[in-house]
């Protein structure tokens, strides 16, 4: 089964075709990324306009790269929710026209979800349960992934996103946006015990986590050394920062996969493209005897083939949505 995948919820414009869910026949991915960089972050009008003049291209392009007709294609799927509103709308909306145009069925795609199946795409042998910590600009979950379309949340952050934390920390050091990968890169080779950041532990929720404490440290950090016109030591705190993002995230997925017996963790995410979380997790993982899946760097961030991966078991549970299907900011996983 050949699905057409499109993605717009945030400031990457994609569409892609994955066959059974498993296999990229092509992944067309236009990153807004240099646009949203000046005014250091994401401007909503900008990205949804965006997205209306590129949907349409990337749609051809991705026809033409996987080298196969209009009429080979057996559903249309989209990205519907969470996201930000005017973009994922516009995602939505082209969609539908499509799967209009087409005469084909529609599949609704949560965007987490469309995350966590980004691991199908890269590992063949995996197949729900297991335990998905998905960590994105936009959202820290933990997810127990009972099925392929059965989920529930464990753990979440009580306030900000990982990669949130990642990219205000970046803004501070004067990094570009995004800030996650110029932060991987300065903390390459820094001393990751020069500062002393916290790790939030929410009473009574053990899997729960909290980002808010931690940006702020950053943040006053910054300004004392620059009122006692002290020079920070960058590289020490890009590693101390991330050393503190990880020894929030890897030790309670552990626990947590521990804690529901399963033996495999699976990460997701943009954030999953961080160097020190993904050599800290595949130490856990060897410490534990877990098997972890990670994708590959070029599907941890957002693309249109996680959501083709998706939408095929969607499909495969009767998931379909009629001509009526509206965008959502905010939805449960
Ligand atoms: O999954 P994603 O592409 O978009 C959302 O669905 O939110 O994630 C984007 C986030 C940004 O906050 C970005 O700074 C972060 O992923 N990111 C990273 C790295 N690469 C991207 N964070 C840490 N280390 C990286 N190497």
């Amino acid at each position: 089964m050949k699905i057409l995948a499109f993605e717009s919820t945030c400031d990457e414009t994609a569409a892609a075709i994955v066959e059974d869910g498993r296999k990229i026949l092509t992944d067309q991915i236009f990153s807004q990324a240099d646009l949203h960089a000046v005014y250091g972050g994401v401007v909503p009008e900008i990205a949804s306009r965006c997205h209306v003049e590129s949907i349409s291209i990337l749609a051809q392009k991705a026809i033409d790269a996987a080298g196969i007709s209009r009429s080979e294609l057996d559903a249309v799927a989209v990205s519907y929710a969470p996201g930000l509103i005017g973009a994922v709308l516009v995602g939505v909306n082209f969609a539908k026209a499509c799967a209009l145009a087409l005469n084909l069925p529609l599949i609704p795609v949560h965007h987490i979800r469309g995350h966590i199946a980004a691991n199908y795409l890269a590992y063949p042998e995996l197949e729900p349960p297991f335990l998905c910590l998905a960590i994105s600009g936009g959202n820290t979950i933990l997810v127990d992934v009972r099925g392929y379309t059965d989920m529930k949340i464990i753990g979440a952050t009580r306030d900000d996103a990982a990669g949130e934390c990642f990219d205000k920390t970046a803004r501070v050091l004067g990094l570009p946006y995004p800030g996650g990968k110029p932060i991987d890169m300065l903390a390459q080779g820094g001393d990751d015990t020069k500062y002393q950041f916290p790790i939030a532990h929410v009473d009574g929720s053990p899997y729960d986590m909290s980002f808010s404490g931690l940006k702020t440290a950053v943040i006053n950090l910054a300004h004392n050394a620059e009122q006692k016109g002290e020079e920070l030591d960058r590289a020490g705190l890009a590693a101390s920062f991330t050393k503190a993002v990880s020894d929030s995230l890897v030790p309670r997925t552990v626990a947590a996969a521990r804690a529901l017996g399963y033996g495999r963790m699976v990460v997701a995410g943009g954030v999953a493209a961080n160097s020190r979380i993904r050599t800290d997790f595949q130490k856990a993982a060897e410490k534990e005897g877990f098997q972890l899946f990670i994708p590959p760097l070029k599907l941890c961030g957002d693309n249109g083939a996680m959501i083709g991966a998706q939408a095929y078991y969607e499909y495969l549970a009767g998931n379909l949505a009629g001509s009526d299907l509206n965008a959502y900011a905010t939805m449960e996983i």
